[in-house]
């Protein structure tokens, strides 16, 4: 069943068939291409360009045609030879209520129905997105409610450098995902142009009410230029683009979460439901969906591009190329949500442990830049406070203690100032609550901070 047979004199060679459809997997935007005929027939008989009886016809085999595709009493399988979704319901319709069906496609052309099925498609995955994104942050937040006290050492370069708290710790991630929920709310916002009226690429003959179809489509307004409406594929680079710092985000979180479930370690524990086991080893526990996550941002990098490459070199108009959009940018989107979907029910369900993560805060030095900058409370020019803390530490290390195990004459041989108030100056305690700059750790920072987020949610 093609929908251009006429000038063709020979078959299609079966592979030529084979390489060329789309139904296999444009099938997955039928209920867009079908809304998106209903608002054009609509639109044709509005304006009178088709008969309003044919207008109706049309529109409610349509419907039709969607009520069965989801109930299952109509299939693709028994259509294999259709090229890709248009003509497969163009087709069905036809084969139910004859000629009105051939008169659906006046003054449309296949470019500009698939541009405005993908972005119908992509305007609901961006929804979709946006709604998952909320949950995780609603998921983070709650975390960051529990755990203003829960004391953990910060790092930079891996290596522990200061005390903070899970809950300011997680507020980091809270600000990525809301920037993200940002960025999918920008792109629908600049996407929401109908290119229905487009045609082929040069508008049409036929007096079209194209600011009609996209009102009835809930898009702001019609595209400005036809040639672009049909080559326009931006919208879609930088949604795979968003989806990308999505998952590198959500990979960052990820590789956290495997090193903070180490043996060594010990921060978390993952719930059984979200780790799997050994097949040699009895004892293993494996953070497989986290790894599966930080894994999966290669495929969806990937995607994105594969559409950079294959959009680089494309003429005005529209070139075959473009069905090439599809696959990848379907790929990504399943890959994201997914994750998304997962994070926020591995964070869920995730044990911390408060006593692991104090005891790695106090043991490592980590209040050290307190240590300093108490001397520099007494007097001690930064760069000198700097120097004497630093020696301390070396002799620590060498006795295997945490600075506060150093009694005070022990502490008074490298300075004359320091007095017994040292130890509460750089209890882990203290260390956070003096950081209390707007956005630090200190507790009513992050309260603060945490009735911010709740208001942006
Ligand atoms: N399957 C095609 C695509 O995804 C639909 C548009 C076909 N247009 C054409 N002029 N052959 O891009």
């Amino acid at each position: 069943m093609k929908l251009w047979g006429g000038r063709f004199k020979k078959q299609t060679d079966r592979l030529v068939q084979e390489f060329n459809e789309s139904l296999s997997f444009d099938r997955r935007f039928a209920e867009q291409d079908i809304r998106g005929s209903i608002a054009h027939a609509t639109m044709l008989a509005d304006c009178g360009i088709i008969s309003r009886e044919d207008g109706t016809r049309i529109t409610e085999g349509l419907r039709e045609i969607a009520e069965d595709l989801r109930s299952g009493k109509l299939n693709f399988q028994s259509s294999a030879d259709y090229e890709d979704i248009h003509s497969f319901v163009e087709g069905t319709l036809t084969e139910r209520i004859g000629d009105a069906g051939k008169r659906l496609h006046t003054g449309r052309s296949r470019n500009d129905q698939v541009a405005l099925d993908m972005k119908l498609y992509i305007r609901d995955e961006l929804t979709e997105t946006e709604r998952r994104l909320s949950q995780l942050l609603a998921e983070i937040l709650h975390i960051m409610e529990e755990h203003t006290d829960t004391v953990m050492p910060g790092f930079t370069h891996l290596q522990k450098a200061q005390p903070t708290t899970l809950s300011h710790h997680f507020g980091a991630y809270f600000e990525m995902f809301l920037r993200d929920r940002e960025r999918m709310r920008d792109c629908r916002r600049r996407m929401n142009l109908c290119p229905l009226g487009a045609g082929a690429f040069a508008g049409t003959t036929y007096p079209l009410d194209r600011a009609e179809t996209a009102k009835l489509l809930d898009f702001d307004g019609a595209t400005r230029n036809s040639m672009d409406s049909v080559s326009d594929r931006d919208y879609l680079i930088e949604y795979l683009s968003a989806l990308s710092v999505v998952q590198m985000h959500l990979s960052r979180l990820s590789e956290e979460i495997i090193i903070w479930n180490t043996n060594e370690y010990r921060f978390v524990e993952l719930d059984d439901s979200y780790s799997t086991g050994s097949s040699i080893m009895p004892q293993k526990k494996n953070p497989d969906i986290a790894e599966l996550i930080r894994g999966k941002t290669g495929r969806v990098y990937g995607h994105l591009m594969g559409l950079l490459t294959t959009m680089k070199g494309l003429p005005l108009a529209y070139n075959k190329d473009m069905q090439e959009d599809k696959e990848g940018a379907f790929d990504a989107i399943d890959t994201v949500l997914d994750s998304l979907q997962l994070m926020a029910g591995m964070l869920a369900a995730m044990k911390f442990n408060r006593v692991r993560m104090e005891r790695s805060a106090s043991g490592g030095f980590t209040n050290a830049t307190d240590a300093a900058d108490y001397l520099v409370g007494k007097g001690v020019p930064f760069r000198d406070a700097h120097g004497i803390v630093g020696q301390l530490v070396l002799r620590c290390l060498d006795e295997g203690k945490s600075l506060d195990e150093l009694s005070l004459e022990e502490l008074k041989q490298y300075s004359p100032v320091f007095e017994t108030d040292v130890y509460e100056a750089i209890s882990m305690k203290s260390c956070i609550e003096k950081r209390n700059t707007k956005g630090g750790p200190g507790v009513a920072a992050m309260r603060e901070e945490i009735e911010e987020s709740r208001a942006l949610l």
